[in-house]
C-alpha cells in the first residue's frame, strides 16, 4: 500500500457527522442574523499582505507571527486572511458600499492562523463575522450584544456563557493611558517576561492582558483606563451599560479586556464560557470607527464581531450533548428486480417532489431483502418503502414502520403521497 498522506497540522477535517451540528448552528445564525435585517457579503480568502499589515496593526501578534504568507507568481506579497473585517472594510470601500450609507452585513467561512493548533485553536478555522456601518450611537453596539444573546438562546447555550465589555477609548486618550502604563510597569520591570518587555516598546497595552499570574496581581494597582476616556466616550460606554441593563443582559466590566487587534476604539466585548478549557472566548468584538479611512475611505463609523465556529460548535455539543442533530432517514427503499429498481427511482422522486421535507434514501446496491433491511436498520430509517415483482405485478407498495411494532402496509401506487402525507405531517 503507498503511504499515506496527512492532513496538515492544525486543519481539520468534518465528517458527515459532524457537519450535522455545524449545519444546525449555520442555520440558526443564519435565520437570526436575517432576522434582525443584516446581508451576506462574501469576500476572498487570500487579499494582500499590506491590507492586514495596515488594518490589523503592526504590532499585533497575528501580523508579527501568526500570518501565512506568500509571493505569488508575479512577486506580489499575499495572505490568507487571518480575520475577516479587514477585508469587509476593503471590499465596502472598494465599491462605495458604505459612502453615505448604514449597512449591517455578516459572512462566514475560513481564516487562517499559524498559532500552536489545542482544543478550541486551530491553525485553519472558521468564523461569523457581523460588521455595522455608519452608525456612532451606543444602540448599534448594543444591537449586536442583543442579536449574539438571543442566538445562544437558540443554540441553547445562553446559560454557558458570560459577557465581558470594556470600553478603550480612542486614539488620544490611550495614547495618555499608554504613557501612564509604561511609567507605571517601568517600576516593575523585574517582574515583567520576555514578552511584556519586548510589548512594553511595541504595544503596552497589550500586557494587560497577559496569562502570567505574577504580572496581573501588579497590574490590578496599575492606572485604569477609564480614567483616561474624555467626556464622550465615557458616555458613549454609559449608554451602551444602560442599554443593556434596561434589557437585563449580564455583563461584568473587565478593564483588562483589549483585545488583540489594533483598530478597536471605544466598546469591546467578549463572550466567555468556561466549557472548553483555555481557548473560552467563543465571540470577541468591538468599535473601530478610523478603520474605513485607515483603509482609504471616507470616514465611516464601524462596530463589529466574530464568533470562532469551531469553539461554538464545541459548546453546543458539550451542552446539548442529548440531542439529536442528525436529521434521520424517513424512507428507505427497499426493492428487488429489474422492474422494481426503476419503480424505486421514479417514486423516490415523485415522494421527494410531492413532500419535500422528507429525506428519501434508495437501495442502490442491490442484495437480499435482509442485506437491504440491515442497511436501512444502520441508518436509523423510520420506515422501509418495498418494491419487490409482487408489488410492481399488483401496482403496490409495501410500507413498514420499522421503529415501532406495528403492522406493515399495502398501499396502492396512486394511494402513496396522501397515505405518506396522514403519515408524517398530520398528528
Ligand atoms: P478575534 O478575537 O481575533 O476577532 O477572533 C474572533 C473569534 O474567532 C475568537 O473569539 C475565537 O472564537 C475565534 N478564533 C480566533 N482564532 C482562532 C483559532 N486559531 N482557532 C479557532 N478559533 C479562533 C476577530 O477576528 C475580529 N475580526 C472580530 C471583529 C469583527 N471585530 C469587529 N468586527
Amino acid at each position: 500500500m503507498a503511504k499515506k498522506i496527512q492532513a496538515l497540522r492544525g486543519m481539520n477535517d468534518f465528517s458527515t457527522l459532524d457537519t450535522v451540528v455545524w449545519q444546525w448552528v449555520e442555520s440558526n445564525i443564519r435565520k437570526t442574523l436575517s432576522s434582525y435585517g443584516y446581508g451576506e457579503v462574501r469576500n476572498p480568502i487570500i487579499e494582500s499582505t499590506a491590507l492586514f499589515k495596515r488594518g490589523v496593526g503592526e504590532a499585533t501578534d497575528i501580523v508579527e507571527k501568526e500570518m501565512f504568507t506568500f509571493t505569488n507568481r508575479d512577486g506580489e506579497l499575499i495572505t490568507l486572511r487571518p480575520e475577516g473585517t479587514a477585508g469587509c472594510v476593503r471590499s465596502a470601500v472598494e465599491h462605495g458600499w458604505i459612502y453615505n450609507n448604514e449597512q449591517r452585513m455578516w459572512y462566514m467561512g475560513p481564516m487562517f492562523r499559524y498559532e500552536r493548533p489545542q482544543k478550541g485553536r486551530y491553525r485553519q478555522f472558521h468564523q461569523c463575522g457581523v460588521e455595522v456601518f455608519g452608525i456612532n450611537d451606543a444602540s448599534a453596539d448594543a444591537e449586536l450584544i442583543l442579536l449574539t444573546a438571543n442566538l445562544w438562546k437558540k443554540l441553547g447555550i445562553d446559560k454557558a456563557v458570560h459577557l465581558e465589555i470594556n470600553s478603550i477609548g480612542g486614539q488620544e486618550s490611550r495614547q495618555k493611558y499608554r504613557d501612564a502604563l509604561v511609567t507605571f510597569l517601568e517600576q516593575h520591570l523585574d517582574i515583567l517576561d520576555e514578552d511584556c518587555k519586548r510589548r512594553l516598546t511595541t504595544n503596552p497595552i497589550r500586557i494587560l492582558d497577559t496569562k502570567n499570574q505574577d504580572i496581573q496581581a501588579v497590574l490590578n494597582n496599575a492606572p485604569k483606563l477609564h480614567d483616561f476616556l474624555n467626556e464622550e466616550e465615557k458616555s458613549h460606554f454609559a449608554e451602551l451599560c444602560n442599554i443593556l441593563d434596561s434589557l437585563n443582559i449580564s455583563y461584568t466590566i473587565n478593564q483588562k479586556l483589549v483585545r488583540g487587534l489594533d483598530y478597536y476604539n471605544k466598546t469591546v466585548f467578549e463572550w466567555i464560557t468556561s466549557e472548553l478549557g483555555a481557548q473560552g472566548t467563543i465571540c470577541g468584538g468591538g468599535r473601530y470607527d478610523g478603520l474605513v479611512e485607515l483603509l482609504g475611505g471616507h470616514s465611516c463609523a464601524g462596530v463589529g464581531f466574530a464568533m470562532g465556529m469551531e469553539r461554538l460548535v464545541l459548546l453546543v455539543q458539550a451542552v446539548n450533548s442529548d440531542k439529536d442533530f442528525a436529521n434521520a432517514i424517513d424512507i428507505y427503499v427497499v426493492n428487488q428486480g429489474d422492474k422494481a429498481k426503476i419503480k424505486a427511482f421514479e417514486l423516490s422522486d415523485i415522494i421527494r417532489n410531492n413532500l419535500p421535507k422528507l429525506r428519501v434514501m434508495q437501495h442502490t446496491s442491490g442484495g437480499s431483502f435482509k442485506k437491504q433491511f440491515k442497511r436501512a436498520d444502520k441508518l436509523n430509517a423510520k420506515f422501509a418503502l418495498v418494491l419487490g415483482d409482487n408489488e410492481i405485478e399488483n401496482s403496490e407498495v409495501i410500507l413498514k414502520d420499522l421503529q415501532n411494532n406495528v403492522d406493515q402496509m399495502n398501499i396502492k401506487e396512486d394511494q402513496l403521497i396522501e397515505t405518506l402525507q396522514n403519515i408524517f405531517y398530520k398528528g
